[in-house]
């Protein structure tokens, strides 16, 4: 069978979470977020992002919490402005848009949206004929790979904050930003600078789950009822507690974010040492090499991947994800096979 690189969902969940659910299944347990799992994981969420203060919703997937906390901040004529490879601009179905609300889309050089790039948004010469720029979305890590700097988001949040914005950072896999080479944030720095955002766990060890986490205080009111009334409110939400509460335990999740990126680092060096390039340069466990369109139909022969675009008639780039399951034999195993593709090109 092929091995897939193509996403980080090819695996189920890490073997500590099965355990624990199994062992916690005929404990009785409050319904829509209230039991004690729960409970457990959102306060060592406030623990790790030092806000004692901060509220925190578990929803099972990352379009349901980009679309159920936008829609929540926007009124009905407001807008959010994302970067063109935004994962709401370009990857969720007009979800965003099916709320009532505008996605304006600022084309960046590295996914990273920063403050000049929002201003042309602002101050629309044509007042209220047009949508008001409301919310800024960010992903970190992008989905280019790339993560924000801690003053890129000072930056960020500063500019908001004089605006009027709201910033709302996704992190569907904020635990490979953290946990990159480059990066300087911690979380408490995220929950600090940003007025909400999440915790991917899908993408990072979990079987499904998002924690949202609110920090400006004016969001925090009903939220719940956005959650239930977008069926977002999950009756056994148990399961998302149990997950997040063994990810939290003794760093998981970070330990196996830190192995996803391991393993791209290993793949970045070998497409490097070929003299390949990458469309970008990631620490995170993205990788967009270019590679010659004859190498690319031999490489798919044995391994699974996105073409991601097209760069000249006889090379695309095309992405490669590591995930936390990612075994180092198979990464080992698809460098040899890079390295003899590319001796016959
Ligand atoms: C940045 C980002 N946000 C959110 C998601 C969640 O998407 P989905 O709801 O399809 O799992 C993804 C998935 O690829 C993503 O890359």
């Amino acid at each position: 069978m092929k091995y897939s690189f193509a996403n980080d969902y090819s695996e189920g969940c890490h073997p500590r979470i099965l355990e624990a659910l199994a062992h916690t299944n005929l404990i009785q347990q409050a319904g829509y977020g209230d039991d004690s799992h729960t409970c457990n994981a959102s306060d060592t969420i406030r623990r790790l992002a030092g806000n004692t203060d901060i509220d925190v919703h578990m929803v099972a997937g990352g379009t349901m919490a980009n679309l159920v906390v936008l829609a929540s901040v926007l009124r009905p004529f407001e807008s959010v402005v994302a970067a063109t490879t935004g994962h709401i601009y370009t990857n969720e179905a007009g979800a965003i848009e099916a709320t009532g609300h505008k996605v304006e889309a600022a084309p960046t050089v590295d996914g990273k949206l920063r403050p000049a790039d929002i201003v042309p948004f602002l101050n629309k010469a044509r007042g209220h004929h047009l949508v008001r720029t409301r919310a800024v979305y960010i992903s970190n890590s992008t989905e280019l790979g790339t993560v924000y700097t801690k003053q890129e988001l000072i930056d960020l949040y500063e500019f908001s904050k004089a605006n009027n914005l709201i910033l709302f950072m996704d992190g569907a896999r904020l635990p490979m930003a953290l946990t990159a080479p480059s990066n300087d944030l911690t979380l408490a720095d995220i929950a600090r600078y940003t007025d909400v955002f999440y915790i991917g766990g899908t993408k990072c060890g979990a079987m499904l789950g998002e924690a949202i986490v609110i920090s400006n205080p004016d969001l925090k009111q009903d939220f719940k009822y956005h959650l239930k009334q977008r069926g977002a409110l999950s009756a056994k939400g148990r399961t998302i507690g149990i997950q997040f509460e063994q990810l939290l335990q003794d760093n998981l999740i970070f330990e196996l974010a830190d192995h996803a990126n391991k393993m791209a680092s290993r793949l970045a060096c070998a497409f490097k040492q070929l003299g390949c390039p990458l469309l970008i340069d990631s620490d995170t466990n993205q990788l967009f090499p270019v590679l010659s369109n004859a190498m690319i139909t031999l490489l798919q022969k044995d391994y699974g991947f996105l073409i991601w675009s097209v760069v000249d008639e006889d090379r695309s780039a095309v992405r490669l994800i590591t995930s936390w399951a990612t075994p180092e034999r198979v990464v080992d195993e698809f460098i040899k096979d890079l390295r003899r593709v590319y001796s016959v090109k």
